[in-house]
C-alpha cells in the first residue's frame, strides 16, 4: 500500500526539488488519477467537434473512458462510455454518430443523447417486479458529475462538488479568450482530426517542459540552425522566405541567453503563462488583410487591444497546453504512470481570410506534430528523463533556477526581469500537485 510506503507525501514536494518517485511510482500515478484528473476540470473537447445531434467524440478523463455528445436540443452532455445493463462500452468507435438514440450492441438497451433510458427490449414482462425500472437512477448512462463550457470549450469534472469552470481557470481563461477575439466571428472552429501521441513518460514531464523557457534553444538547436541555413539561402536568392521558415529557424535566431527576457505569469490550480517570444504581428499582405477584417469587425481600437494581447503559452494544468495566436491546442491524456498520450489539435479563426488559417495548419505541422524534429527533439528528452528518473542514480529533480528571485503577487508570481527561465512554473504545478494530493475529500 501506498500509505505504508511513503506514510508522507507531502514531504516528496519541497518548494525547491520533487523527489523522483512522483514520477515513477504506479501507486502515486493512481492517486493523481482520483485525486487530480477524476476530479478537477478536464478538457474534453470543442463543441465544433460535435455540430450535429448524435455526434459523439470520446475522452479518457482520469482512468474513465467517457464520451462528449450532441444532444436533439443542441445540449452537449458528457456521459461515461458504459452501458448500465452489464457494463458494455457503448461506442467501440472513437468519434462517429449514434444516430437517433445510443444502442447497445449487445442486448440492445437504448438511451437518449443524455444518457437517459430510453428503451430496453420487453422491459415490462422483463422487469416487473424487480428493482430494475425507469425510476431507477442507476438505469441510465451515468453522466460526469458537472460539465460546462467556456466558449465553445468544454470540459467535465467527476466531482460533484469544488470550484466553477470559470473559478477553477482563473486567468487561465485567456487561453479561449485570446483564440476567440483573434477570430473576426468571435470564435474558432475545430480542425478535425487530431494527431496523437503515445510518449514513453510520465504525464507531467510534459507538462514541465511547455513552459520551459531555458529549453528551446538547446533541444530544438539543430532543428532551428538547418531551418535558418535554408531561410537564409531562400533569402539571398528572392530576397524574402516564406514565413513558416520563421517558425522553426527562431528556435536557433532567439539563442538560449535571451530568453531570459521573456516571462511567465504563474497562478494558482498550476496554470501558467508565458508572454513575448515569437514575433506575432509580421507586417506581410496576409497579416494586413486579416488586420482589415478585424478592424471591419471590431473598430480599430478593440482590433488593437485584441492583437496586442502578448502571450505565447498557456499551460492549464493538468492537462492543457494552448497557444491562442497560433490556435493550437494540446490535451495531455496520462494512460500509465510511464506512458501518455497527448492529443494536438489546431483550430480556424472564424471569418479570417484563408492565409491566416494556413499560417496555423504551418505552425501545426512544422512545430507540434509528430512529423516535426520539433516535436521528436522534446519526445526524445521526455524519454531520457523517464528513463533516468526510474535509475538509482538521484532522489530528487531540481527546480531550483531562480528560485527566491521570483516575485510573489499574492494570488500570482511572476518571474523577476530578466529571469525568465526561471523554474517558476515547475514550482507552480508542483505546489499545486501537492495541494490537490492533500485534499482526502
Ligand atoms: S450490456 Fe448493454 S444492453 Fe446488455
Ligand atoms: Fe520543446
Amino acid at each position: 500500500m501506498l500509505h505504508e510506503r511513503i506514510p508522507d507525501l507531502s514531504k516528496f514536494v519541497e518548494p525547491d526539488r520533487v523527489r523522483k518517485e512522483v514520477y515513477t511510482d504506479a501507486q502515486i500515478f493512481e492517486l493523481e488519477m482520483e485525486r487530480i484528473h477524476e476530479r478537477v476540470w478536464i478538457y474534453c473537447g470543442h463543441e465544433s467537434q460535435v455540430p450535429r445531434a448524435g455526434d459523439y467524440y470520446t475522452v479518457q478523463i482520469g482512468r474513465q473512458p467517457m464520451l462528449m455528445v450532441r444532444g436533439q436540443d443542441g445540449t452537449v452532455s458528457v456521459l461515461y462510455n458504459r452501458c448500465p445493463h452489464r457494463g458494455a462500452m457503448m461506442c467501440g468507435d472513437r468519434y462517429g454518430n449514434t444516430g437517433e438514440f445510443f444502442r447497445c450492441s449487445y442486448h440492445a438497451w437504448t438511451f437518449h443523447h443524455d444518457g437517459t433510458l430510453r428503451n430496453i427490449p420487453m422491459m415490462e414482462s422483463g422487469y416487473a417486479g424487480t428493482r430494475w425500472g425507469r425510476d431507477n437512477p442507476d438505469c441510465r448512462m451515468r453522466p460526469a458529475a458537472r460539465t460546462q463550457s467556456y466558449r465553445g470549450f468544454v470540459f467535465a469534472s467527476l466531482a460533484e462538488d469544488g470550484p466553477t469552470l470559470q473559478e477553477f481557470l482563473g486567468k487561465s481563461r485567456i487561453a479561449f479568450d485570446d483564440m476567440c477575439d483573434r477570430a473576426p466571428a468571435g470564435e474558432v472552429e475545430i480542425v478535425p482530426n487530431c494527431f496523437r501521441v503515445i510518449q514513453n513518460s510520465n504525464w507531467k514531464i510534459f507538462l514541465e517542459n511547455q513552459l520551459d523557457a531555458l529549453h528551446p534553444s538547446v533541444t530544438h538547436q539543430s532543428t532551428g540552425r538547418a531551418a535558418r541555413n535554408v531561410e537564409l539561402a531562400i533569402e539571398k536568392k528572392t530576397g524574402k522566405a516564406p514565413l513558416s521558415y520563421h517558425m522553426l529557424s527562431a528556435f536557433a535566431t532567439v539563442t538560449i541567453d535571451k530568453w531570459d527576457g521573456f516571462q511567465t505569469l504563474n497562478y494558482p490550480n498550476g496554470h501558467c503563462i508565458l508572454t513575448g517570444y515569437m514575433g506575432l504581428r509580421p507586417k506581410d499582405p496576409d497579416t494586413l488583410e486579416y488586420e482589415r477584417v478585424m478592424e471591419k469587425a471590431y473598430g480599430k481600437e478593440r482590433t488593437e487591444q485584441i492583437l496586442g494581447v502578448n502571450i505565447h503559452h498557456v499551460l492549464i494544468y493538468p492537462g492543457l497546453s494552448v497557444q491562442s495566436p497560433l490556435q493550437q491546442l494540446r490535451a495531455v491524456r496520462p494512460l500509465g504512470v510511464d506512458r501518455t498520450l497527448t492529443e494536438i489539435w489546431h483550430f480556424r479563426l472564424k471569418g479570417a481570410p484563408e492565409p491566416i488559417y494556413r499560417r496555423a495548419l504551418a505552425y501545426y505541422n512544422l512545430v507540434n506534430s509528430p512529423a516535426t524534429m520539433i516535436n521528436a527533439d522534446d519526445l526524445e528528452n521526455f524519454w531520457k528523463c523517464h528513463q533516468g528518473l526510474s535509475s538509482e542514480g538521484g532522489e530528487w529533480v531540481s527546480f531550483h533556477r531562480h528560485f527566491g528571485r521570483d516575485i510573489d503577487k499574492g494570488n500570482m508570481v511572476e518571474t523577476a526581469p530578466d529571469m525568465g527561465t526561471s523554474e517558476a512554473p515547475m514550482r507552480n504545478q508542483m505546489k499545486a500537485w501537492a495541494q490537490f494530493m492533500a485534499a482526502e475529500r
